[in-house]
């Protein structure tokens, strides 16, 4: 361990959120490392869904996740960014080992998004331990550098990232745009509609996407539209307004990832089912609106008092497995252990 930085041990819990309007693609950068997306976007903050975070000094890097030590792929990508944090922090001498343990608070099938959580407190808690000072702001920008959603999951309620368009990255930043209290009447009806992992990660699917598919560019282009009127829609407090952009930017994200070569195709047939049952839904007066990432998993957006009725609806839709309700979350937070 270096004796001029010693670690304290440090926690963070970070909540998953959803995009209502997606970030799908990279941003071509000299600089490497920076993942910067193409597009803006903008999310909600999930309150059960998080992770929780320690990290301690050890004689050697060590990473367990739920309770499992792991030695390849999530690790290596773990101890990356442990690197990046401590250089970002200024250190010169090489980063000491560290044992980092994580738990999911996700829910039991996978294949939904923990990168988000993942990444923002382990972003908080390596920034804790190795004595940094850096405002949120600059700590969500480091959090991107690992997985671009996880800039958003530093705050609770609404949170908006611009890609900016400056080539070092500086103006590419996440910020809050509306308090957990402020989305107090809303909830998330989270139906899974599959069990096991997502067929492909996100990142090599945004660059097979951005190389392929003839929708990208236009895809691109739409964006700040959509940026634009969710934000509005978010300070209205205007549901109706949120639902349509939220289901639109879904929908034209799946339609450049199916138009890739070979297809990306993350639906299944439940996804499609329950797409169908939301629409008949909506028909019969309910204001409910669909979403979903990169996985067959469908998020449905609707007012708190709906809830608990719209999702005892979708758990009847043949060849769902679970629903769960859940609101939306609280900002990250982090201390000494
Ligand atoms: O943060 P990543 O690299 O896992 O990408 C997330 C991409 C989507 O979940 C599909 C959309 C989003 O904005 O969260």
């Amino acid at each position: 361990m270096s004796a001029s930085h010693p670690i304290t041990p440090w926690r963070a819990t970070a909540h998953s959120n959803i995009a209502l309007v997606k970030y799908w693609g990279k941003r071509p950068s000299e600089i490497p490392d920076l993942n910067l997306p193409a597009v803006s976007s903008l999310s909600l903050t999930l309150d059960e869904l998080r992770t929780e975070t320690t990290l301690e000094p050890s004689a050697s890097d060590i990473f367990v996740l739920d309770g499992q030590s792991l030695q390849e792929g999530a690790a290596k990508k773990v101890f990356a960014h442990l690197d990046r944090v401590w250089t970002a922090l200024g250190h010169s001498d090489p980063r000491p080992p560290c044992q980092v343990e994580s738990t999911n608070h996700l829910p039991t099938a996978a294949g939904l998004a923990s990168s988000a959580s993942g990444f923002a407190a382990l972003t908080l808690a390596a920034h804790g331990a190795f004595g940094g000072s850096l405002d949120l702001e600059s700590i969500s920008q480091l959090a991107r550098r690992g997985s671009g959603s996880a800039a958003r999951s530093i705050w609770g309620g609404a949170v908006r990232l611009d890609r900016g368009s400056k080539a070092d990255g500086s103006d590419c930043r996440a910020y809050p745009i509306a308090t957990p209290q402020a989305c107090e009447n809303w909830r998330f009806i989270i139906v899974h509609t599959a069990q096991g992992p997502k067929a492909i990660g996100s990142t090599g699917a945004m660059q097979r996407c951005a190389e392929t598919s003839p929708f990208y560019p236009a895809w691109v282009e739409g964006n700040e539209a959509d940026i634009e009127v969710a934000h509005k829609a978010i300070e209205a407090q205007d549901l109706e307004a949120l639902g349509a952009v939220m289901e639109h930017s879904c929908y034209k994200m799946h339609a450049c990832m199916w138009a890739t070569v070979p297809a990306l195709r993350y639906w299944n047939g439940v996804t499609l089912s329950v797409l169908e049952a939301l629409e008949k839904l909506r028909a019969q007066g309910h204001k409910a609106y669909a979403t979903s990432d990169a996985g067959p998993h469908v998020k449905v957006l609707c007012a708190a008092s709906a809830s608990e009725e719209l999702a005892s609806a979708l758990a009847r839709v043949p060849g769902v497995h679970q629903v769960q309700v859940v609101a939306i979350g609280p900002h990250a937070s982090s201390g000494a252990r």
